[in-house]
């Protein structure tokens, strides 16, 4: 595919529910190199993400996402992040020598996504989705080397942007 190894370690960043896994792992297939998705390696690590949250709080979930995430950004790969990691300061450093893709969705757009979920963050109701995105958005957008909005696209249309992007970057 000639994607090369200089645009990795590549990072999915954004807010719960923009797609970061589902588009990081199809990205990651089509240029031929291995994916991390940090939450799934965190949870094979410690357990259920819910349940660190009920039994260890949330300052203790940052520091395992963090161990996870500076482990997985050394691996050159498509490394998926949760929402929150980039709240990290070495996270940010460590970002500034990756390929970030920003991924952003709409309030209106991502709510039925996010309908039942799990995460511990929106069991007071989806609400605090939004405040918890302005509150970040910042951060998203000064870490980004492209920025996509995943509303009304499908998966495979966003991933063919991004693998057009990544050839018109490759030198
Ligand atoms: C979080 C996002 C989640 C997960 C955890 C905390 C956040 O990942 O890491 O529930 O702080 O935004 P996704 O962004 O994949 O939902």
């Amino acid at each position: 595919m000639g994607v090369t190894d200089s645009l990795l370690p590549l990072a999915l960043i954004g807010p719960m529910g923009a797609g970061k896994s589902r588009i990081g792992r199809k990205l990651a297939a089509r240029i031929g190199h291995p994916f991390i998705d940090t939450d799934y390696r965190i949870g094979v690590r410690y357990g259920p993400i819910p349940e660190i949250f009920e039994r260890e709080g949330e300052e203790y979930f940052r520091i395992v996402e963090r161990e996870v995430v500076a482990e997985a950004l050394g691996e050159s790969s498509v490394v998926s992040l949760g929402g929150g990691a980039v709240l990290h300061a070495d996270t940010q450093d460590d970002l500034a020598g990756c390929t970030v893709v920003y991924l952003t969705v709409s309030s209106a757009a991502v709510q039925a996504r996010l309908r039942g979920s799990k995460r511990p963050l929106l069991q007071e109701g989806f609400e605090r989705w939004q405040q918890i995105f302005e509150e970040r958005r910042p951060l998203y957008e000064r870490l980004a080397s492209i920025r996509i909005d995943t509303s009304h696209r499908s998966i495979d249309s966003i991933v063919d942007e991004l693998v057009t992007w990544l050839k018109e970057n490759n030198d």
